[in-house]
């Protein structure tokens, strides 16, 4: 029996650079036993993470991987992938995590690593994403969570929220307003996954039902 059919929860990283506002997101979330999956650790790239805080005031382990101390990045991703893999962890989400990930470890991860960004995409990957949405005068703008492969923020869609853009505001307007949609698509994306109702297969997402309209949010 699989855990998926047992009804056991997964076992999630998540791994965080900063103040971790999605991290609280899930550690919210989780925090119902009804929650599919579990955090089992929450690892920061940045000693001086404030979502470390957050983290262990909610009794969840953490660990600092600082990359700083790496020869390269390789040598970083096989430390992080020993650390994932002593703490037995099955699901990895990204919130926040500020390093590009080798080819050799995404492949590791495929279809159990996850990521969100705060753009509808395929529009506006990288950095300054709401600089971007503003500049290219959208009308819609939002949050997408994806499965992660080698190439940045361009693996498969799992969900996605919608965020109208608001003529004239300024790019933390925007940001706080997809922030608040993050926080909501996130939760739900990565139940889905942990259940197995969204799923990698052939280089998409594939989904059990009507899953799909829990992370189809307008
Ligand atoms: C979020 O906007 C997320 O989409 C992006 O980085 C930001 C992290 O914010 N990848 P937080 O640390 O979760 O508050």
């Amino acid at each position: 029996m699989t855990p998926e059919s047992s009804g056991a929860r997964r076992r999630a990283a998540i791994l965080i650079s900063g103040r971790g506002s999605n991290m609280a997101a899930l550690l919210d979330a989780t925090a119902d036993p009804a929650f599919p999956a579990e955090i089992v650790l929450v690892l920061s790239n940045r000693p001086g993470a404030g979502g470390l805080a957050r983290a262990e005031q909610a009794g969840v382990p953490t660990l600092v991987i600082d990359h700083k101390q790496f020869d390269g990045r390789p040598a970083f991703d096989a430390a992080l992938d020993a650390a994932l893999e002593a703490a037995g962890v099955e699901l990895v989400v990204l919130a926040g995590f500020m390093r590009l990930l080798t080819a050799e470890f995404t492949r590791k991860w495929l279809g159990r690593m996850v990521n969100i960004h705060p753009s509808l995409l395929p529009s506006f990957k990288g950095v300054h994403v709401h600089e971007q949405a503003l500049a290219g005068g959208v009308r819609f703008s939002g949050c997408t969570v994806h499965f992660v492969t080698a190439d940045m923020d361009a693996g498969p869609i799992i969900g996605q929220a919608v965020v109208p853009v608001v003529p004239g505001e300024s790019p933390d307007d925007l940001a706080a307003r997809t922030l608040s949609a993050e926080h909501r698509l996130y939760p739900a994306a990565v139940a889905l996954v942990a259940t197995g109702e969204a799923r990698l297969e052939g280089g998409r997402t594939v989904y059990a039902g009507d899953a799909w309209a829990r992370v189809t949010l307008t």
